[in-house]
């Protein structure tokens, strides 16, 4: 009996030293621990031996049990320790390493400039107005004061669009004035040729004093060159007050300009025409590209050509229902797609709407 003992621990001894997997040593272990193993044996053995031997030869069985099992239980865990480091270097990850970067889009740079815009006029009091792009005949000409058979109407090459009675209720353009009622050529509809309709729009709804800046897109049927472009955009600016003059005009503009450029600018009034304003001005200011020493943009001159503007014709505030005594305003109207030319001194104005995304990741 004592010599089988020491026969199985030597053979298990054997057996175990050079296994590599676990699978190997889950055979070894039911061939010495399972129910048909070398121990099983053993056991069995010990109910034919008289009953003192069969108490000693019973604790060495058992001593030998224990053995073979811790020593199991060791090889098991050395294996899984190596089986789980193997699969680590296998599947091995560098968190560290930079990844592939996602490519990001932004802000055009009208939406940019439009936002700066706003955020400047906004600090001064000023509130947000818009009006539909589709507009009518009435707003965007008759009620700033540009009938029909005015040569002004000239100023703005319009794309007309087709348009039935029906459609204009449908897009609640409704026309409030009951003169214009009567002349069927009104309701005609049109891309708007400059953000002016709004003022009346905005007039319309609400009563003095009011300050409002419109920004929006407008359209002009016109040939386009580097400074031109048959859509772009405007901000129109409109404050109205009782005692409302040329000088907060220059005042607020200066100041707007300013912040709009990081630098002092410049501005100077020269006479013009509009007939919505009187009296009327076109608005120049320093050259932001040579600081006034005269370049090819400016054409030494030293200034550029920026907006319109003027005090509000009393013609107006009537078409817009406002009575026209003790009131007074200003009105601009700029071109955003310019400002944008100047601030990032861009060559071409149908960059902007080129889709062209070598000009558009500049920004
Ligand atoms: N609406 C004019 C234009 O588009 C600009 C303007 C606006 C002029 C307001 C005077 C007052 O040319």
């Amino acid at each position: 009996m004592m010599h089988d003992l020491s026969a199985i621990q030597t053979s298990f001894q054997e057996a175990t030293a050079g296994i590599v997997s676990l699978q190997t040593l889950e055979s070894v272990r039911i061939a010495y621990l399972g129910r048909k193993g070398a121990l099983a044996a053993v056991f069995d053995a010990l109910k034919n031996l008289p009953p003192d031997e069969r108490r000693e030869a019973g604790e060495k069985a058992n001593a030998l049990r224990r053995e073979i099992e811790q020593a199991l239980a060791e090889k098991k865990s050395v294996l899984e320790r190596t089986e789980h480091e193997s699969i680590l270097k296998k599947e091995w990850l560098d968190v560290t390493r930079p990844g592939v970067k996602p490519l990001r889009g932004h802000l055009h740079p009208l939406t940019k400039i439009t936002r700066d815009i706003v955020a400047i006029f906004s600090s001064m009091g000023f509130a947000v107005a818009e009006g539909p792009e589709a507009e009518t005949e009435h707003y965007n000409f008759d009620a700033l004061n540009i009938p029909a058979d005015h040569p002004a109407r000239d100023m703005w090459d319009t794309f007309w669009l087709q348009s039935s009675q029906k459609e204009i209720t449908n897009h609640k353009l409704q026309i409030p004035n009951k003169s214009q009622k009567s002349n069927p050529k009104s309701r005609k509809l049109l891309l708007r040729t400059h953000t002016s309709p709004v003022q009346i729009r905005y007039m319309e709804t609400h009563q003095p004093p009011i300050r409002i800046i419109v920004p929006g897109r407008v359209y002009r049927y016109e040939a386009t060159d580097a400074s031109h472009d048959v859509q772009f955009m405007q901000v129109e600016g409109l404050m109205a007050d009782t005692n409302v003059s040329v000088a907060n005009f220059k005042a607020v503009i200066q100041m707007f300009l300013s912040r709009l450029f990081h630098t002092q600018i410049e501005i100077r009034l020269r006479p013009s025409y509009f007939p919505f304003t009187e009296p009327s001005f076109e608005v120049d200011i320093s050259c932001t590209y040579c600081r006034q020493k005269g370049c090819s943009i400016c054409k030494q001159s030293g200034w550029l050509e920026l907006m319109g503007a003027g005090m509000v014709h009393p013609r107006v505030f009537k078409a817009a229902g406002w009575n026209p005594k003790n009131i007074a305003g200003f009105a601009f109207g700029v071109g955003i797609d310019r400002l944008a030319l100047m601030k990032y001194k861009i060559p071409d104005i149908r960059l902007f709407r080129s889709g062209d995304l070598r000009f558009l990741k500049q920004f």
